[in-house]
């Protein structure tokens, strides 16, 4: 089977091969998949470069510990190890299987049955591999912020795969949604339905004297003052993602300015796949769709992850490994 490989870190370019391997055989608990599509995420180019650094604390310090990257899929189960119940060969499954070993950029890939989930009827290969990070990410973000009806929302960093799918979750309860991104994001993002846009090169929200009642943050770097600011009394901050050393004081602040403030700070740690049913409910609905940029051959994937890492993405990246 075809996979991309690296032995190092550095430019997606230069360190991903395309390798041919042996297909791998499931365990007793694993099934094999055959990758449809597959998408590009944070933790890929992470993974690839070994930057921000910290991440080498999970991929490896000093050389990569996993030899394929990738993290998303969608596809169809090729064998079932003898102890697996939940699946048969044949069946189309999705998932995020960054706690389950990643790997998904190769044509196969075996996953403790655990790590995936059965698609609902209706939905393509290409939402499949879209929807289960940036859409649990949303979706448990917003759970944790408590959202209401009819409350005003701020989306910082809202151009990406997370916030457009943020949006559509919180216009399901009638919510006023702000987007922040780059200015060249913004006519998109104003189709896609946010009632206002700001381009964070030019107006920062948090001097503008707005106050909501919900931020959700894709890419923290302010200090955590300047978002109390910003909240409405009684007003919840929740961050996914940012600068390592803004969300490390964040975390310190959250706890102190709970001693004087009804105003909640708080970073949450994705649960991979927790309410994948929900978000399949969802979509089978017409209530969530993924914003695509996509899909790409698979031949492409080296440069993809560079096009990530350099932000020129809008909305989640989506690779077809197979017809
Ligand atoms: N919590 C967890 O357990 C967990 C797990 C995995 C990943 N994550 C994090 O979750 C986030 C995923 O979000 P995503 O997939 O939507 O990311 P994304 O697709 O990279 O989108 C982020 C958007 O933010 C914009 N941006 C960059 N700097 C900004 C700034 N200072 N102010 C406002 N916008 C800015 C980017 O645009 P430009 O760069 O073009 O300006 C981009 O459009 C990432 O931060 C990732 O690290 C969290």
């Amino acid at each position: 089977m075809k996979a991309y490989v690296y032995t190092s870190y550095g430019p997606p370019e230069k360190v991903l091969q395309p390798k041919e391997l042996e297909k791998p055989a499931p365990a007793a608990n694993e099934v094999l998949i055959k990758v449809v599509t597959t998408t590009v995420n944070d933790y890929d180019w992470g993974m690839v470069t070994g930057k921000p650094l910290v991440y080498r604390l999970i991929f490896g310090l000093f050389k990569p510990k996993f030899s394929v990257p990738g993290m998303e899929l969608a596809g169809i189960i090729h064998a079932v190890g003898i102890n697996v119940k939940g699946f048969k060969v044949g069946d189309d499954v999705y998932g995020d299987i960054s706690e389950k070993g990643f790997g998904t950029f190769a044509e196969y890939v075996c996953v403790h049955e655990n790590g995936i989930a059965k698609m609902p009827k209706g939905m393509d290969y290409i939402q499949a591999a879209a929807l289960p990070h940036a859409g649990l990410l949303a979706l448990q973000a917003l759970e944790m912020a408590k959202l209401e009806e009819g409350q005003k929302i701020l989306v910082n960093g809202a151009g990406g795969g997370v916030g457009t799918l943020a949006l559509q979750l919180c216009k399901l309860k009638n919510c006023e949604v702000t987007g922040v991104d780059s200015g060249e994001k913004l006519g998109e993002m104003q189709q896609q339905g946010f009632d206002y846009v700001l381009d964070y090169k030019k107006e920062d929200f948090t001097k503008n004297g707005i106050r909501y009642d919900v931020i959700l943050d894709c890419k923290t770097h302010k200090s955590a003052f300047s978002y109390v600011k910003s909240l409405a009394p009684k007003g919840t901050y929740v961050t996914v993602g940012g600068r390592i050393g803004r969300l490390l004081s964040l975390a310190v602040w959250s706890k102190i300015s709970s001693l004087f403030t009804s105003k909640k700070l708080q970073i949450l740690t994705l649960k991979p796949n927790k309410g994948l049913e929900r978000i399949g409910e969802l979509f089978v609905q017409n209530k969530l769709k993924c914003l695509i940029d996509g899909p790409y051959p698979f031949e492409e994937l080296p440069h993809l992850i560079q096009h990530f890492g350099e932000s020129k993405h809008q909305g989640k990246i989506v690779v077809r490994v197979a017809n």
